[in-house]
């Protein structure tokens, strides 16, 4: 499937990634191992999930040959999602032959999806866990230990794990992912989020700004709030209640210094509100992530996303009005059930409209349970979605090629990550819009610090220059 990558925030196809945890003091002599994949709350869980069994005394390890637990963090977003974690189970299965006593785990979304049907698919699985059932975890190794083999699948409408501070993993000590919520009301008809992740709630607004806080005293210098929908973020206690706009200021307003980027904002929800805050702080982030998923009305009604093709646009012209030179990029599918030509040209003429940035481009695919799979065919033919993805594919790379020339000659302010895949002669960083920046290391100039630098040459995905 045709899919650019670009930041690890909105990419659910990613491969899995294993984590790594510092060794601890309270070591119980067992080993963890825990890989990831889906989309960036997952890899959040995963440091929830290593918090937890951090403080039972487990060690983690990057092989999983060495290790006596392997948790394998699954995502079920589409059906070629699911296909990948079926595969690594598989090579999990050597290893567990050779160590019997190894527990093999799936927590996440596919866990949540297939429950206790998984133990009897795949014979060498030893517990299943969903998103809201992580505290459960030392639990459930405590019974395979036992012999038994285990599973938690309980949703919660309450459990946001505020009080648990995530451990980092595979850090670079100046980014990390925040979550404020969890879960989806949404019902889009496609997706199976609601379903794997259950009802949406929303984590206290000041356990949110205590965690960033703690990570900006430690160092970090960006942080991603994430959300299914950060948009419809809202929480209250007696004294004050807080909308997604007053929680963004809450976080801006912790230092200057400390970036501020959020993940996903929903075009019917998002406000001028949140936008004029944007605007307001210069250390959050110019860059919004807004799904589209179609530009037809008939579409979107049929996906459930409850807006249209103009409000679709005029959210845009306020994000234009509101934040001039905001990057905008979004999620496109295509194929959806009954799609015509003519409306698939509709997404195509959106994204002329927009000049999105960039996009992650899907065929869609159909998931059981949701509404879709229960009221409509799947009824456009592979091939067709195919041909539209990669038109859809095509007019991405001429606008994101148009929006990273527009940005020669500029100068823009960039977070050093670290060096550069290539070169450790290169620094590389993110611009406020997100952009990938590469540009000589410079005396002075550290990893965690900022640099303005003078944008001279640009790649299909990185803009190259120097610091100024
Ligand atoms: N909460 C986010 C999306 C999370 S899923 C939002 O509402 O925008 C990320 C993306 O995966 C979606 O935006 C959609 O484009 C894609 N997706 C979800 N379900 C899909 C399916 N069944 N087939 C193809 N793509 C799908
Ligand atoms: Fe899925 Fe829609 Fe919720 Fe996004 S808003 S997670 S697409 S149901
Ligand atoms: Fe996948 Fe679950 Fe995220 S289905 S995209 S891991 S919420």
């Amino acid at each position: 499937m045709d899919l650019l990558i670009q930041d690890k925030t909105h990419d659910e196809s990613r491969q899995g990634e294993a984590l790594l945890l510092e060794p601890n003091q309270k070591n119980n002599g067992r080993k963890l191992y825990i890989e990831s994949y889906g989309c960036a709350m997952n890899f959040s869980d995963s440091e929830i999930v290593a918090s937890i069994l951090a403080e039972k005394g487990f060690e983690t390890t990057n092989d999983f040959n060495n290790a006596d637990v392997v948790f394998i963090n699954t995502c079920s977003i589409r059906e070629n999602a699911e296909v990948r974690v079926r595969n690594r189970l598989k090579e999990f299965a050597g290893a567990k032959f050779k160590n019997p006593g190894m527990v093999v785990g799936v927590l996440g979304c596919m866990a949540e999806r297939l429950k206790a049907k998984f133990l009897e698919e795949e014979k060498l699985v030893d517990v299943v866990v969903g998103p809201d059932a992580y505290r459960d975890l030392p639990n459930l190794i405590d019974q395979v230990d036992d012999g038994q083999r285990a599973v938690n699948v309980l949703l919660s409408r309450e459990e946001t794990y505020a009080d648990i501070s995530p451990v980092r993993l595979n850090s670079n000590g100046i980014n990390a992912f925040v979550s404020i919520m969890r879960g989806c009301d949404n019902m889009c008809s496609f997706c199976v989020v609601p379903f794997t992740r259950g009802r949406e709630r929303s984590r206290d607004a000041y356990s949110v700004v205590a965690e960033c806080r703690d990570l900006f005293d430690r160092g970090y210098r960006e942080v991603t709030l994430l959300g299914q929908n950060v948009d419809s973020y809202k929480w209250s206690n007696d004294e004050i209640n807080v909308n997604f706009a007053n929680l963004l200021e809450m976080v801006a307003l912790i230092d200057p210094d400390l970036r501020v980027r959020f993940s996903t904002s929903h075009p019917k929800d998002i406000t001028d509100e949140v936008l004029y805050t944007i605007a307001k702080y210069d250390n959050i982030c110019n860059y919004i992530h807004l799904p589209v998923q179609s530009g037809n009305t008939r579409v979107l009604d049929l996906m459930n996303r409850t807006y249209t093709r103009e409000w679709y646009m005029n959210r845009i012209d306020a994000i234009r009005r509101i934040i001039p030179g905001c990057a905008i990029s979004t999620d496109v599918i295509t194929g959806f059930c009954t799609e015509t030509e003519e409306e698939h040209n509709e997404t195509l003429s959106m994204m002329d409209y927009v000049k999105y940035d960039f996009a992650y481009m899907f065929m869609y695919s159909e998931r059981p349970g949701t509404l879709a799979a229960k009221r409509y065919a799947d009824d456009i033919p592979e091939p067709i979605k195919h041909i539209r993805l990669k038109q859809v594919v095509a007019k991405q790379q001429a606008h994101s090629h148009i929006r990273m020339q527009e940005q020669l000659g500029k100068i823009e302010r960039v977070l050093i990550e670290g060096y550069s895949k290539k070169s450790d002669k290169d620094y590389c960083g993110r611009s406020d819009k997100n952009a990938m920046v590469v540009f000589p290391v410079e005396e002075g100039y550290k990893p965690g610090q900022y640099a303005n630098v003078l944008v001279e040459r640009c790649t299909t995905a990185t803009l190259i220059g120097k610091i100024i």
